[in-house]
């Protein structure tokens, strides 16, 4: 695409389009001088710090009480704790009596509890995504862990620091978010990192995206874990970029970045993950192709230049076709070089992520392969358990 004579007359960066007291806002040291200034040089810290959006609770103290996390319990450990009650079941064993089968969530892990002998109507009270206070003990029971509760009361979510009971990125966000920014501002063409810095100098937006999960089960389920996915993307395109010079790599960073934006608006993620009402009726691709558009408009009111209409078509279409085929959604199978680069890359990152989790969190240490995992199809081999003999030295 021939972009070049937009280019010559192009205001180089968003930045310097807007109103001074605006440019003075995002550079305010003004380390980067008025002409030619760039909004978004790499080695500004951005201003919002996932620190403040992911609150760290070292003490693990909650309401002046010290509670114990799910990832420190062994067998036989008497249990007194608040968790998210993430799953709610009321099942029958073989004489027709009813049990009640929770999974129980902090942001260390999760825990299934098994109380017995309860009736629909006593239980009915616990809701999925509300915080229970729990009574019990842990057991080993065929090389799972789980909790054997005797008592399971719903807790008011009044004065709970939330993040204590959501799974988040290992990972640190803003340092995550200091990548993103430095690979994005490698891209030159002026519309395109025009449009890229309509999307980052955007604060709210920037804050849901450190916050979001990329998804509520198969891959990155954690707050931080949808811009985690998109630097992992992002790494992966800048080593491979130099092999395929056919591939536009501009083109294909802008796509990674924007193809799941749509998540921001498609879940919920403050208090427990699921799917807005929005995400439910739209679905995130169709949610991020509306975000593309409304920064485009907001990219030419700023440079007051036109948009290359080609441009605009192929990120739309790196964002519609991203899941690769009609059976997982894609409304459009990939039809450029960096729409099926971009799927194979979204598909590596994801599945790579999921075998190493499940292998990684496999409760059994007894066995060499973890529990069968229906969406992948397969149980997967974690190998002979490690010794001190036998363990692979990390390189
Ligand atoms: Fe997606
Ligand atoms: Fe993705």
């Amino acid at each position: 695409m021939d972009q070049s004579s937009a280019s010559r007359t192009r205001k180089s960066t968003v930045a310097e389009a807007l109103p001074e007291e605006k440019q003075a806002e995002f550079d305010p040291q003004g380390i980067h001088g008025r002409a030619g200034s760039r909004l978004l040089s790499p080695d500004i810290t951005p201003k919002i710090s996932s620190e403040s959006l992911i609150k760290k609770n070292p003490s693990r103290k909650v309401l002046g009480i010290m509670r114990r996390c799910i990832n420190e319990f062994s067998d036989g450990d008497v249990v007194d704790d608040v968790f998210l009650l993430a799953d709610k079941q009321i099942r029958a064993n073989r004489n027709a009596a009813l049990y009640l089968l929770v999974e129980l969530r902090d942001r260390t892990g999760s825990i299934s509890a098994r109380m017995w002998n309860v009736t629909e109507e006593s239980q009915a009270h616990l809701q999925p995504g509300g915080l229970v206070q729990v009574k019990g003990k842990t057991q080993l029971y065929q090389g799972t862990l789980q909790l054997i509760a005797t008592h399971i009361y719903h807790v008011a979510h009044d004065g709970f620091d939330m993040a204590e009971f959501l799974p988040r990125s290992n990972r640190d966000v803003s340092k995550l978010a200091v990548r993103l920014r430095e690979i994005l501002m490698t891209i030159e063409d002026p519309p395109l990192r025009a449009l890229m810095e309509c999307f980052l100098i955007d604060e709210k937006l920037m804050q849901n995206f450190e916050l979001a999960p990329a998804g509520t089960k198969a891959h990155h389920a954690y707050q931080g874990g949808l811009i985690e996915h998109v630097v992992n993307m992002l790494e992966v395109a800048q080593r491979i970029a130099d092999l395929y010079p056919d591939v536009n790599r501009e083109l294909l960073l802008a796509g990674i970045f924007l193809h799941d934006i749509g998540k921001v608006r498609e879940l919920s993620y403050e208090n427990g993950f699921g799917y807005t009402d929005e995400g439910q009726l739209i679905g995130h691709m169709i949610i991020a192709i509306e975000m593309l558009s409304e920064k485009i408009r907001e990219s030419i009111e700023l440079t007051r230049e036109p948009f290359p209409e080609e441009t605009s078509i192929r990120l739309k279409h790196l964002i519609a076709s991203h899941h690769g085929s009609y059976e997982f959604g894609s409304p459009r199978l990939p039809m450029t070089p960096e729409a099926i680069a971009l799927h194979y890359i979204d598909n590596l990152d994801a599945k790579i992520h999921e075998f190493t989790r499940d292998i990684n969190n496999d409760p059994n240490p007894q066995s060499t392969w973890t529990a069968f995992n229906a969406r992948l199809d397969r149980k997967l081999f974690k190998g002979p358990k490690k010794t001190e003999a036998n363990a692979v030295k990390p390189r």
